[in-house]
């Protein structure tokens, strides 16, 4: 009922109007304004682990995610303290990840964190990637987890746990590396995982990934290991000198060049009775609709 409600809210001084009673990320979205955010998904709701989307409301420095929009609600995203605070949230996710997106399998454009790194465009990294003492997991077939490249969100969890109701995954905080975990810790073949996918499909950036898209989705990314590697330990030096936006840009300009041969469908999950549809997307190596 509240759908039909209509609300006018200022945003850095410009009045929206919309529904109220909506989340206001994306109430913002629609309205072609995106507040950066990296653990909010529109259908998981507010997990608040990521610190990206600080937003002023009513005067108040919050979490843009829990808010829902109501009539006369005064925002601003603009200013200097919350940008910087914004800024100092992706940074500390970028402790945990390392962005290496031109020669990454998920520069799709579906990625949340490359999108939200091109939004805020930090100047330089200022937190050091901390590497985890832990290997990939190849042994689903459908999927892959790579602990390196986790930022702990949450999101899968929320997915596994709450809207799935499969209670496979879990994170444990008390680790000195926290990771995502399988029944507590086995492989994902021998877990109770049911491959239904929907965790893989809301993970904001490659820690979680389908087989479909490895490992040529894009110009650079099946590159040999031996050339990968030196080579993202150069541009890393480069942006030392010339810091993140140049190497940003060149990452967004493979984003748009990987599209044509991006095959997008939506699949339903048939493991209960609910079908849940979930997006799916396949590397084809040619333009898709060629
Ligand atoms: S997962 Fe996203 S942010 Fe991370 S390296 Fe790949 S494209 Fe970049
Ligand atoms: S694929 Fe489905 S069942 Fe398996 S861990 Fe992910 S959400 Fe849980
Ligand atoms: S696997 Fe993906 S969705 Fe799950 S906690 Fe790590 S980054 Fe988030
Ligand atoms: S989107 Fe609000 S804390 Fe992550």
């Amino acid at each position: 009922m509240s759908d039909d409600i209509q609300c006018s809210v200022e945003y850095n001084g410009r009045i929206l109007h919309g529904k109220t009673d909506q989340p206001l990320i994306d109430f913002l979205a629609e309205q072609g304004i995106d507040l950066p955010h990296v653990c909010y998904h529109r259908a998981l709701g507010p997990i608040q682990t990521c610190d990206v989307c600080w937003i002023e409301h009513n005067g108040e420095m919050v979490r843009g995610c829990t808010l829902r929009t109501a009539n006369g609600m005064k925002l601003v995203s603009e200013a200097p303290h919350i940008k910087a605070a914004q800024e100092e949230g992706l940074d500390r996710i970028l402790a945990k990840h390392e962005l290496y997106c031109s020669v990454c399998e998920h520069n799709t454009g579906d990625c949340t964190l490359h999108n939200t790194v091109a939004d805020i465009n930090p100047a330089i990294q200022r937190y050091k990637y901390q590497r985890k003492p832990y290997s990939k997991d190849h042994s689903n077939p459908f999927y892959t987890y790579d602990p390196d490249q986790c930022i702990l969100c949450g999101r899968c969890i929320e997915a596994c746990q709450n809207v799935e109701v499969n209670e496979t995954l879990s994170i444990d905080f008390t680790l000195d590396h926290p990771r995502v975990l399988w029944d507590g810790g086995t492989t994902i073949e021998g877990s109770s995982c049911v491959s239904c996918g929907h965790c893989v499909t809301v993970c904001p950036c490659n820690a979680l990934l389908e087989k479909t898209m490895q490992p040529d989705a894009g110009p650079l990314t099946s590159m040999p290991e031996r050339i990968k590697r030196p080579l993202i330990d150069a541009v890393k030096t480069l942006e030392n000198t010339l810091g993140a936006p140049p190497i940003t840009a060149v990452s967004v300009m493979d984003m748009h060049w990987r599209q044509p041969e991006i095959k997008r469908a939506k699949t339903v999950c048939t493991y209960c009775g609910v079908g849940c549809s979930k997006p799916v997307s396949q590397f084809t190596g040619k333009p898709s609709d060629a």
